[in-house]
């Protein structure tokens, strides 16, 4: 199937991307959604509001500790949701029970980039609190060496690079269709 064709695949799992600070889950999760006629949901902005306020000041007033539990409930609930694509906080799939559920009701997808690209772009905001102090760069490489290898037990792992957002999503759409993970409406089969 082509990514054209893709465009109005039928999805019963959640596709679920994980993946550092700046690797582009939200953005390109959007798009990807946009692509597959699917919801899109953010565990980030579900999580801030089944709080009833930002991560920044969950992480300020509750700790972390507070936030990944939310985190780790609000994203159980989504994968009991409706299919459709869900971009992860980058720090969700180090969670094992999350792993695992993920592993269960979804396909994950690993939007791996380079240190300097995730720099770059990191410097965008300055709402997220893990990169509040100290060296950006630092801590991204440090979190590159915790959480590379668990990102690895991802079902595909797609290398963003610098590419524009609507090359990676035709190659996410390109892999998804190889792996079986999308079946073809009807209407795709003259393609
Ligand atoms: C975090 C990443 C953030 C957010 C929180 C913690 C992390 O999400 O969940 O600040 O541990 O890497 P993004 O990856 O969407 O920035």
């Amino acid at each position: 199937m082509s990514s054209k064709a893709a465009a109005s695949a039928v999805l019963d799992r959640m596709i679920v991307l994980v993946g550092l600070m700046g690797a582009g889950k939200t953005t390109i999760g959007r798009r990807l959604a946009a692509q597959l006629e699917v919801p899109f949901v953010d565990a980030d902005d579900e999580v801030e509001r089944a709080a009833g306020c930002s991560i920044k000041d969950m992480f300020e007033v509750h700790g972390e500790a507070a936030f990944r539990e939310g985190e780790k409930r609000v994203i159980a609930r989504l994968l009991d949701g409706p299919a459709g694509v869900l971009a992860t906080g980058g720090g969700a799939f180090m969670n094992e029970e999350t792993r695992e559920r993920i592993r269960e009701k979804g396909i994950s997808i690993w939007l791996r980039a380079d240190l300097d690209v995730l720099v770059r772009r990191c410097a965008r905001r300055d709402d997220r609190p893990l990169l509040k102090d100290g060296d950006t760069r630092e801590t991204l490489e440090n979190l590159m060496g915790q959480r590379y290898p668990l990102y690895g037990e991802a079902n595909i792992i797609v290398d963003t690079g610098d590419k524009p957002h609507r090359t990676v999503v035709d190659k996410i759409l390109d892999e998804l269709s190889a792996g079986g993970y999308l079946s073809a409406n009807q209407s795709d089969t003259n393609d």
